[in-house]
Formats: structure tokens, sequence, C-alpha cells
């Protein structure tokens, strides 16, 4: 079976109803984006930062998976499919994806303030006072703006191993995953309704919404069939 790898971002989840980062004036749902997405702001607001992912995780049980979640584990089927999501919600996972990479951590789950230890909590909040085992702060399992990113090695030996890359709604802004794509020579699709300008060779852009943009995709890859509208 060929390998297709697939980077994820906001965009794929936009039409299961989360807002994307970028494009809404760097507004998240009213939190400036800044003060929510720092290491600095967890120790300097942890009450703000608590309240912002314990939203966030609300929100999880309100949406669902769209076409284009649905569409990637069903590329299963022929496919061997990698997917790194930037995307700290679930919908991979429940349209049924088997290889999820979280790149930036996962909503569901909570960590001690050093990340070693990681526990599932499902759509509870966590609160002021919630500790962990060594008696630290319990956190969201998130990747903050000034912390490492332990996955890239791993994100990056799969991207070298790709028959295929296709990048879903991603402003590839954010480093180092937008750097993954350079770990190819391989054919590399890209959905975005917006015009993405990215300077590498041999990037076919898809300008469409994920769904849309899912289904002409599977149907090039499945059926052989152009990739026009
Ligand atoms: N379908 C596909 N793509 C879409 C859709 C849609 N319906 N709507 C918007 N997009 C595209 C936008 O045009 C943009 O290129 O999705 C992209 C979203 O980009 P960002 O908001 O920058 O999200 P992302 O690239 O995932 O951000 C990366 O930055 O804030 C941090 O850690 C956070 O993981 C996040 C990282």
């Amino acid at each position: 079976m060929k390998h297709l790898v697939v980077l994820t971002g906001a965009g794929i989840s936009a039409e299961s109803g989360i807002s994307t980062f970028r494009g809404n004036n760097g507004l998240w749902e009213n939190y400036d984006v800044r003060q929510v997405a720092y290491i600095d702001s967890w120790y300097t607001n942890k009450a703000l930062m608590l309240d912002f992912y314990n939203r966030r995780r609300r929100q999880l049980q309100q949406v669902k998976p769209n076409e284009a979640h649905l569409i990637l584990a069903e590329l299963e089927r022929d496919f061997k499919v990698s997917i790194i999501t930037q995307n700290v919600d679930n919908l991979h996972e429940i349209a049924g994806s088997s290889t999820v990479i979280h790149l930036h951590g996962e909503l569901t789950k909570a960590c001690n303030e050093s990340k070693t230890e990681v526990i599932d909590i499902g759509f509870n909040d966590i609160t002021l006072g919630d500790k962990a085992s060594d008696g630290s702060q319990l956190r969201p399992f998130i990747v903050w703006f000034g912390e490492a990113v332990p996955l890239m090695e791993t994100a990056e030996r799969v991207v070298r191993s790709a028959d295929i890359l296709l990048v879903v709604g991603t402003s590839l802004q954010v480093y180092p995953a937008a750097g993954l794509i350079n770990y190819t020579a391989k054919p590399i699709y890209v959905i975005d309704p917006e015009p993405l300008h990215i300077n590498h060779n041999g990037v076919t852009l898809i300008r469409e919404k994920a769904s849309k943009g899912m289904e002409l995709f599977k149907a090039f890859l499945v059926k052989g069939k152009p990739l026009s509208t």
C-alpha cells in the first residue's frame, strides 16, 4: 500500500464549527490568542488559561467530524494513512483514523507542569487546585508557544516515508510544524480555500474548503479523476 501522509491544521475542523486561529484578527472566540497560547501566560494567569481550554474542551462535545475527517478515515481502505495534526481536537480519532500524531497536544488530556505525567480527562474541566501526582498544578496537555514540540522527530520520520504528502487547512505559518513539507521530495497536495504561497517545488494547490477538497482528492487518488473543480 502507498503511504499517504496528511498534515492537518485548524482549517480541517472549520466546517465542524471550530474557529481557525488566523484570519479572525487574532481572536479566538473573543480571547486574545497571544494571551492563551504562550507558556509565559501560564505562569502569569493560570485561571485565564484554564478557563480558555476548559471552554474549548466543552465545545468538543458539541462538534462532529466533517466529510474531510471522514474521507481521511475511509482512505485507510486503499492506503496506509498517517495523520500529523496541529489540532488539539479529537475529530480525526472520532472519524475513525487509526494513526494520528498530535504535534500540539490534545484537549482531552492533562499533564503535570513538567509534562512528564499525562492523564486522560475526557471532557472534564481542570480547575485551579487540581494537582498532579507530583503536587504541581494540573495543566492542559497542549504545546504552547515557547515549549518544545516533542513529537517533531517522529513527524519528520513519518513525512520522510511518505509516497504522497497532503496538507489540509493550515496556514503553514507556525514552525517547526510548517517545516515538515521540506522532509519529502514526493508530490505535495494542499487543500485550502486561500491562495497560500508555499515556497516549495512540486506543490499542487486545491483551492477548496476541506470537505469539497477532500472529495476531489479522493476521486483523484482512487479513481484517477482530474483535480479541477
Ligand atoms: N477548509 C480548509 N481550510 C480552511 C477552511 C476550510 N473550511 N477555513 C479556513 N481554512 C484555512 C485558512 O485559509 C488557513 O490557511 O485553514 C488555515 C488555518 O490556519 P491557522 O488558523 O493559522 O491554523 P493552523 O495553521 O492550524 O495554526 C497552526 O498555530 O495557533 C497555533 O498551535 C496553534 O496549531 C495551531 C498552529
